[in-house]
């Protein structure tokens, strides 16, 4: 068997999904009239998916969301604007990194409300993980998040590990 060929490295700017907006309406609210959270994950994931799809080259899939905070609420006549990048990427997988904002519709009032990180898998024509590139952070912040992206992604295998250890000790 044949080593796959290394990809070459990639910077983030290549697959950046930067300033997205999505206008607030009323259909968009819950009971408590602040924006449906459910809404904002959905738009998360998509805007992330293209970011892995971009970086990846081909299709990807989300595979885990790290614990999403909800930070503040955004409001009827809002506007979301989303920005999203790869953090780091592994052997087939990628952390994207989403950061999510409100604004007022009047402009006044910018408030970050929910930031999360998503892992994503590339995957082949046989729906099987497939090799993506490594990444090359390139600016202070983007390696800032490279290296933190290390550290998460330890900690989520480690949690895996410990859940899987567990059941195996619990009788069904
Ligand atoms: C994601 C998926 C392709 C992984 O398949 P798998 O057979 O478990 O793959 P492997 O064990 O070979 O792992 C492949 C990569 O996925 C990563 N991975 C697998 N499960 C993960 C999880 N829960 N969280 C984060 N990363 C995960 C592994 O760390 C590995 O990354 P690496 O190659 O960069 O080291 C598979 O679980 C799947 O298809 N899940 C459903 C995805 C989906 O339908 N998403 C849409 C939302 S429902």
């Amino acid at each position: 068997m044949t080593d796959t060929p290394s990809l070459p490295p990639k910077p983030v700017s290549l697959s950046t999904v930067r300033e997205q907006v999505y206008m607030v309406f009323p259909n968009d609210l819950n009971a408590n009239d602040t924006v449906f959270g459910g809404l904002i994950m959905a738009q998360m994931d998509r805007f992330a998916a293209v970011v892995a799809d971009r970086h990846a080259g081909g299709v990807c899939v989300t595979a885990s969301v790290d614990a999403v905070h909800f930070i503040a609420p955004a409001r009827r006549g809002d506007v979301l604007i989303f920005n999203a990048a790869v953090n780091r990427a592994w052997t087939t997988s990628m952390e994207v990194g989403v950061k999510v904002d409100a604004l007022s519709y009047d402009g006044s009032n910018r408030r970050h409300i929910l930031s999360a990180y998503l892992t994503f898998v590339a995957l082949d024509g046989n729906g099987k993980p497939r090799p993506v590139p490594p990444l090359q952070p390139e600016t202070p912040d983007e390696q800032r998040r490279y290296q933190e992206a290390q550290l998460r992604r330890e900690q989520r295998l480690r949690h895996a590990e410990e859940i899987k250890q567990l059941r195996a000790t619990v009788s069904p």
